[in-house]
C-alpha cells in the first residue's frame, strides 16, 4: 500500500513494552495490514525498574515479529517526536483500550502535535478480550503465582518463568 506521491507508509509504534502482551501484538497486526511498515519502538529508559532489560525486550520482540517483514523492532531515546522525524515517520500508533486510557493518551497526543505539528497520532482499539490486559498487571499477577497464559506471547511467558526461577 502507498500514498498518491508513491511514498512509503510507515508508522511507529511506542512503548516501553515491559513486557509485550497479546494486546500490543494485536495492535501491531492490526497496524501492520493498515501501513506499509510498522516500527516498534522500544523505549530505553522504562523508569520504572524495567523487569526485562532492553535487550531482552528487543530480543523478545524480534522472535515474537520475525514471521513479519513489515514489522521492525527499533530502540529509542529522547523524545518520540524527534525520533519519528530521524526515520522521516510521520504517523505515532498507539493502542486505546478503555476511558481510563483516554486522558494519559490525549495529553500525549496533544503535546506530541504541539511539539510537531506534522506528526499525527493515529489510535487503534484491540481485540475485546485483550482490552483489561498491560504490562503492569501481567508483571503483578505473574509474579503473584498467578496464570498470564493467553495474555502474553509464549515466549514473554517462558522469560517470565525463567526470571522466577532464577
Ligand atoms: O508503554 P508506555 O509506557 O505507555 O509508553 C509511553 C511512551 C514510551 C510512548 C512515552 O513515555 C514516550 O513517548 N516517551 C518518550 C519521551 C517523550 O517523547 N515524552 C513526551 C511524550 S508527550
Amino acid at each position: 500500500m502507498t500514498i498518491e506521491n508513491g511514498r512509503t507508509r510507515i508508522a511507529v509504534y511506542p512503548g516501553s513494552f515491559d513486557p509485550l502482551t497479546n494486546g500490543h501484538v494485536d495492535i501491531i497486526l492490526r497496524g501492520a495490514r493498515i501501513f506499509d511498515k510498522i516500527v516498534l519502538a522500544l523505549l530505553v529508559n522504562v523508569d520504572k525498574n524495567p523487569l526485562f532489560s532492553l535487550e531482552e525486550r528487543v530480543e523478545i520482540t524480534r522472535k515474537v515479529f520475525q514471521e513479519y517483514p513489515n514489522v521492525e523492532v527499533d530502540t529509542f531515546d529522547g523524545l518520540l517526536v524527534d525520533y519519528a522525524k530521524r526515520r522521516d515517520i510521520s504517523v505515532i500508533v498507539r493502542g486505546l483500550r478503555a476511558i481510563s486510557d483516554f486522558e494519559y493518551e490525549l495529553q500525549m497526543a496533544l503535546m506530541n502535535r504541539r511539539l510537531s505539528p506534522e506528526t499525527e497520532t493515529v489510535f487503534m482499539m484491540p481485540a475485546e478480550q485483550y482490552t483489561y490486559v498491560s504490562s503492569r498487571l501481567v508483571k503483578e499477577v505473574f509474579a503473584l503465582g498467578g496464570s498470564v497464559s493467553g495474555l502474553v506471547p509464549e515466549v514473554v511467558e517462558k522469560r517470565l518463568k525463567q526470571k522466577h526461577q532464577s
